[in-house]
């Protein structure tokens, strides 16, 4: 590794390579492709959370102008991976499946998709969706999750497998937390949340060939996407081709495939032509998932000198009925703190709702909820500091895993980041501390997320202008992939970032996951460090055979382009210019394609990120409004690779915390299963004025133990530990510890 690749002193940071096109309105996402032909599709949603399809009458619709298809389970063509449960030796799956849309009478939850009108235009298909008439036989729902609890189940995989993540787990004296002297036991309550990002759902399906499938499709991984559909359709996957060149924001809810896609794409095949459908912003709240409603107890138990003695952490998440959604909500539990016994039981309360999926963070984020909230609650309770709290009880090692750490510099965010927020300020009696007429508090609160390396191949093509162009399936769902790969690959080699193009977001493109779980860096980053070294090793032996010995002893690290020319480093007498070496050998082009993968370090190092919120609140003691005045982001991510994406990431992820402890709260009306959250007059998220000046740190110590690029991921650190900072910060200025969020005002007076 050349030692320049993590010396930002010698690269100026890269603005956004994409930047120019989204803000002029020149990237295309998937609702905007128009194919000849083209018709629209709008999907009619069920009225009821549970029961049957009596009737569909849709005589008045078909007769609506320009409509073309009225498509529900009465008429719809077979789709060969929609199979009744039990037909198949390996179904259904552990854990349920996903809804096949269209496939019976039956209704799961409230707004399930029953109907696809499609139509000449836009229009056509809406009005021609108002006319459809529908008759239910309704039957007795449960959503309430607090009225459910005691329904709650271990999850499948589970019972399946005593190892697995979400099976029951106890580490040390399982009693411990009776006898200690200091206790803290609570409950903290995570309401429903939806991803809302800015740019809706959208699909557009053409079937090129009755086996050939196209879609436009806004998605996080275009593979997967890929596998999914070629297994609905039965057809090989390299006929199914999948583009996501653009997405505007995703936040987690296109890492599943959901059933308006299938809706599109049954419609394109039914219809014979090109079909858009594109989801309304109240359908954002019903069809592409959520992060669930969850429930967690905890018990902590601490020495009078305030070392850990035990934590046991309970937690029940919502989900469908068809489908068992499972998250890592109490992982971090397991291997944050020093504690010698710690006992965690995750349970599942299926609903008559949608099936939840990750949301940014995801499960991490609402358990860093309740214990990052439980330790501040110790320390209050224990009259420390909550930061030397957490000293005491640091780990060097991984508790769980009984692993090293790969790296964890969190020490350093803690110094950090309570000199940027002036942690000197905070009184430890809350309450005590006013500016004015408002109260102020501070707070913090810790996040961590496995480095989730997984395999990636980048194509790269370097011609003879000295221009780099790569290829790779990835998405970008808005971190700025394509700028940070084009960094790596500009670190690598010396080529300029003008000089360098990174093409993503189509399944034509080589092999790689989906854009979730903050493993792109740490996945795709290797991939173009491994192409950009195989195409200097062609380089190398090119200039060696023609250009003698300086360059035979050359490795890549060595050599870099400068101005058009192959500098051997150290000699800088021995240079060639490329385009003569490329000449020489009567080529216009080298190209290479490879994979990287993660190894065996996986099995002896723990690879975690590790975040660190501070918080410095107001809080009006009459009116209860909470005003974040500065959040200071510290992240211990490893090497961060595009320094200016990165800053932006963590604020974008800070912001999400402000939403989560403040706003964000999907409302549910129990008498229909209905949220009555449907659009942002309802459903608050932050806005610039609830913004606050939010400082970001980084660590940026490369972890090659992780990856050869050192990058342990951002994405969910960036928002994991937030709200905790917020509602201990909202503790220290008032001495109320709300514990249900979101932290809105008439809670706080
Ligand atoms: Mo993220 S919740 O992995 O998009």
């Amino acid at each position: 590794m050349n030692e320049a690749f993590f010396d930002k002193k010698q690269y100026k940071p890269l603005d956004r390579v994409d930047g120019r096109l989204k803000v002029t309105g020149a990237a295309k996402y998937s609702a905007e492709y128009a194919l000849p032909n083209m018709a629209y599709a709008v999907l009619v949603g069920s009225k009821i959370a549970k029961g049957t399809i009596k009737s569909i009458d849709s005589k008045a619709a078909e007769r609506a102008p320009g409509v073309i298809a009225i498509i529900s389970h009465l008429n719809v063509i077979k789709v060969p991976g929609h199979r009744p449960e039990g037909t198949h030796p390996s179904e259904p799956p552990t854990g349920g499946q996903p809804l096949r849309v269209f496939f019976d009478n039956k209704i799961y939850s409230n707004d399930q998709p029953i109907v696809a009108v499609v139509a000449s235009s836009l229009e056509k298909a809406q009005y021609g969706a108002s006319l459809v008439k529908i008759q239910y036989d309704k039957q007795e729902h449960k959503t309430d999750f607090d009225g459910n609890m005691q329904s709650a189940v271990l999850a499948a995989a589970a019972k399946k497998n005593p190892k697995s993540p979400t099976a029951d787990y106890d580490r040390g004296q399982t009693d411990a937390f009776q006898s200690a002297p200091f206790k803290v036991e609570a409950e903290y309550v995570l309401p429903t949340e939806m991803h809302n990002p800015m740019e809706l759902q959208a699909i557009t399906a053409h079937w090129e060939a009755d086996d050939r499938l196209t879609i436009y499709d806004k998605v996080q991984g275009t593979k997967t996407t890929q596998k999914t559909f070629a297994k609905e359709w039965n057809i090989p996957e390299q006929n199914v081709k999948v583009i996501a060149t653009f997405v505007g924001g995703a936040f987690g809810n296109g890492l599943h495939s959901w059933p308006h896609e299938s809706a599109a794409i049954i419609a394109a095949k039914q219809v014979k032509r090109p079909v858009k459908l594109v989801l309304t912003r109240e359908q954002m709240f019903t069809m592409v998932g959520y992060r669930p409603r969850t429930w967690q107890k905890i018990q902590m138990a601490a020495t009078k000198e305030g070392k850990l003695v035990a934590i046991n952490h309970q937690s029940i998440g919502q989900t469908s009925t068809y489908e068992e959604f499972t998250e890592s909500t109490l992982q971090q539990t397991r291997m944050m703190y020093a504690s010698p016994a710690v006992s965690t039981r995750y349970r599942l309360l299926p609903l008559n709702v949608a099936t939840p999926i990750w949301m940014r963070g995801p499960g991490e984020a609402t358990g860093a909820f309740a214990l990052e909230s439980a330790m501040d609650e110790m320390a209050h309770a224990i009259e420390m500091d909550p930061i030397d709290f957490r000293l005491l009880n640091y780990t060097e090692s991984d508790p769980d895993k009984n692993m090293p750490w790969s790296t964890k510099y969190l020490r350093e965010c803690y110094e950090e980041g309570k000199e940027r927020i002036g942690w000197k300020n905070r009184k430890l009696k809350p309450g005590s501390l006013r500016d004015g007429e408002w109260l102020v508090g501070y707070g913090m609160g810790t996040g961590t997320f496995g480095a989730n390396r997984g395999p990636a191949t980048v194509r790269a093509e370097l011609d003879i202008h000295g221009k780099l162009v790569m290829h790779c399936a990835i998405t970008d769902i808005g971190p700025g992939t394509a700028t940070a790969m084009v960094q790596v690959a500009s670190n690598t080699t010396g080529i300029t970032a003008e000089n360098i193009v990174f093409h993503l977001g189509s399944s034509e493109f080589p092999d790689a996951g989906l854009q979730g779980g903050s493993s792109t860096v740490n996945s795709v980053g290797p991939a173009v460090l491994a192409a950009c070294n195989a195409l200097k090793e062609q380089i190398i032996t090119m200039a060696a055979s023609k250009n003698g010995t300086a360059f035979a002893s050359a490795r890549p690290d060595d050599i870099m382009f400068e101005k058009g020319e192959i500098q051997l480093a150290g000699k800088s007498s021995a240079k060639i210019s490329l385009s003569d070496l490329f000449k020489q050998n009567n080529i216009d082009k080298i190209e290479t394609t490879q994979e990287s993968k993660p190894g065996e370090n996986g099995k002896k190092y723990s690879m975690n990120a590790f975040s660190m919120h501070f918080v410095m609140v107001h809080v009006h003691p009459s009116t209860g409004q909470v005003r974040v005045k500065k959040i200071v982001c510290c992240a211990d991510a490893g090497t961060i690779v595009s320094p200016k994406t990165a800053e932006s990431q963590m604020i974008g992820g800070a912001t999400g915390g402000i939403g989560m402890a403040l706003m964000e709260d999907a409302v549910m009306d129990h008498r229909f299963g209905r949220y009555v959250t449907k659009d942002f007059g309802d459903y608050h998220v932050p806005v610039h004025a609830d913004v606050p000046d939010i400082e970001v740190y980084f660590v940026d110590k490369p972890d090659l133990l992780a990856d050869p690029v050192g990058s342990k991921g951002l994405g969910e650190i960036a928002i994991i530990g937030v709200a905790p900072a917020i509602a201990n910060a909202v503790f220290n200025a008032t001495g109320r510890r709300v514990r249900t969020l979101p932290i809105t005002p008439d809670k706080l007076i």
